[in-house]
């Protein structure tokens, strides 16, 4: 089953909430590259009027090259919807983020959004956080090794290699380092592991987003499931 077909098919599900006069948070990834390009379209047709603030570089290229007008997130204190992709969702709309390394700005936009909108295809589905990779953690380079000594606590600790374009570590978009984590063992209570890492010092944000989801729409070849918190 192509994964393209449903990252599209939960992208165009998630435009029914984009209305005239907003502004709205992207997430970044492969999936928000369907939502922006169905996004440019809907507003193309309905003439709408909504701007948009980036969570990452490689999303402001995106949104610009398709004629979307990119606000300042600096000039903001709140956006009226943020859309989203993930790596990994449980059925209480926990997620699993920082894949592409945006997860500190993905979380600031999804705290400032009044409503936070997933979209993802089937295969982010687990039933439990961290089944199928480790935790993204973006750190200070300041005192990496002695954070890295920290988080060891935890599990295995990994820096984060680029796998192309550039040699050695992944540098975000902050100017800041990512590891991830292999949890040496398999917690249930998955916001008290993320309020235990950000609480190390030299940590800038941890990739578990427990309790910030409103809705997640998630893409099959023929299907799209929703995932709310009435279930
Ligand atoms: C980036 C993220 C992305 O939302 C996540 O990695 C999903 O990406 P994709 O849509 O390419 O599968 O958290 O930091």
């Amino acid at each position: 089953m192509g994964t393209e077909i449903a990252k599209r098919r939960a992208a165009e599900a998630a435009l029914k909430h984009v209305v005239d006069g907003q502004i709205i948070g992207l997430g970044s990834g492969t999936t928000m590259k369907h939502f922006i390009d169905l996004l440019s379209k809907k507003i193309e047709r309905k003439k709408l009027n909504v701007e948009v603030a980036a969570s990452s570089f490689q999303v402001y290229l995106e949104a610009a090259r398709k004629g979307l007008k990119v606000l300042d997130v600096y000039s903001l204190s709140e956006v009226d919807l943020t859309i989203d992709g993930a790596d990994e969702i449980d059925s209480s709309l926990n997620l699993l983020k920082g894949g592409g390394a945006a997860l500190t700005r993905e979380k600031i936009l999804a705290e400032m959004s009044k409503k936070y909108v997933i979209i993802a295809d089937y295969t982010k589905l687990v039933t439990r956080i961290g089944e199928k990779h480790p935790i993204p953690i973006e750190i200070l380079p300041f005192g990496w090794k002695g954070t890295i000594k920290r988080l060891s606590r935890f599990g295995r600790v990994e820096v984060r290699n680029c796998k192309g374009g550039k040699v050695g570590p992944v540098i975000t978009d902050n100017g800041n380092l990512i590891v991830d984590l292999h949890l040496e063992r398999e917690y249930v209570e998955i916001e008290k592991i993320e309020r235990r890492i950000k609480n190390i010092v030299g940590v800038v944000e941890v990739g578990i987003f427990s309790g910030l989801a409103d809705i997640a729409y998630i893409g099959y070849e023929d299907h799209v499931e929703i995932l709310n918190h009435n279930r």
